[in-house]
């Protein structure tokens, strides 16, 4: 399977008093797994729904292999979306994807094909009203896979599921990309699709604050060393030799850039007594953190005199 190269170019969506999105762009590449993430209001549905061609966007486009979704032919075969939980309560999940089946182009026996691969077999006569968030979420799945898609959109796949049900979500997406599929899943913690994306997209307040692979975006987490020494005037000629470091009031000594074993290294070779030694580093959650934050309202002032 080659999944479908997805690209999402400088799309735009305004409602009157908000912009929803803004000159949104990034691409989702085919085999692997990129992770839409963002907090509450960030724009991540309304992309999502615009890359669907649920909604209009005021500019800009997104498409599969360059073909927009209206344009597609057979487009459950392109892609597969799991949108908010849109199930009559009062059907089965059996009879929620019968409905489905025939706009996808498939057979009824796809249905069962389809509950069976998410695990949801035997609850497929059970209404959906019934039914818990983690199995909503699984019978979401069940209906982005009908038509057998080369691409796969989830909205928030992972809430709601128990431990298990993550790792089981994890695994599944995991294996959709490894067989050559395109998978764009968005939420709002890094932490919980941490091991499952490959890139990230960050998205804040309707603008993208960061696109790069995971292990490039752990990059930018900043380490610092701390350390403290009896002897004032050499722990400040050490630390010097490294630029933005600082010396507090208490006598504690930042290092910014460099690692507990290089500081302690260079301590060693200047003779320098030393009383305290720690590494401390931003985890990946903080770096995100960090890049969905509004800028500091003093930075914003910066900004806005510079402009
Ligand atoms: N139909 C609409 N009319 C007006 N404003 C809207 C509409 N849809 C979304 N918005 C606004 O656009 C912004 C982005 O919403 P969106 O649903 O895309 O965010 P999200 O990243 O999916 O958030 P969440 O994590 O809470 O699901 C929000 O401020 C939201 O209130
Ligand atoms: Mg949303």
């Amino acid at each position: 399977m080659e999944g479908p190269r997805i690209v999402v170019d400088g799309l735009t969506k305004r409602y009157d008093s908000v912009v929803a999105a803004q000159d949104v762009g990034f691409v989702a590449e085919p085999g692997r797994v990129t992770g839409f993430l963002g907090p509450n209001g960030a724009g991540k549905t309304t992309t999502l729904r615009a890359l669907l061609g649920l909604l209009t966007p005021t500019s800009g486009d997104a498409t599969f292999d360059g073909t927009s979704y209206g344009r597609l032919v057979r487009p459950a075969t392109v892609v597969g979306a799991h949108l908010e939980p849109a199930f009559h309560p009062g059907r089965t999940a059996r009879g929620h994807l019968r409905t489905l089946a025939p706009l996808s182009g498939v057979p009824d026996s796809r249905c069962d094909e389809v509950l069976a691969m998410v695990g949801l077999a035997e609850a497929a006569d059970r209404r959906v009203g019934g039914y818990s968030l983690g199995m909503r979420q699984r019978l979401g799945l069940a209906t982005a896979l009908l038509g057998d898609p080369r691409a796969l959109v989830l909205d928030e796949p992972a809430n709601g599921l128990d431990p298990a049900g993550i790792t089981w979500m994890r695994a599944f997406v995991r294996a959709f990309a490894e067989r050559g599929g395109t998978v764009l899943l968005s939420s709002h913690l890094l932490s919980e699709v941490e091991q499952t994306v490959d890139d990230v997209v960050i998205i804040a307040r309707g603008t993208v604050r960061h696109a790069s692979s995971l292990a490039d975006l752990s990059a930018l987490a900043t380490r610092e060393v701390a350390l403290r020494s009896p002897d004032a005037d050499g722990l400040a000629r050490l630390v010097a030799r490294w630029d933005g470091s600082t010396v507090a009031p208490d006598g504690t000594a930042t290092v910014r850039g460099a690692t507990a074993a290089e500081v302690g290294a260079e301590a060693f070779a200047a003779g320098l007594e030393v009383h305290h030694l720690a590494e401390h580093g931003e985890n990946l959650e903080q770096v995100f953190l960090r890049l969905t934050k509004d800028p500091d309202p003093e930075d914003r002032l910066d900004e806005e005199a510079a402009a």
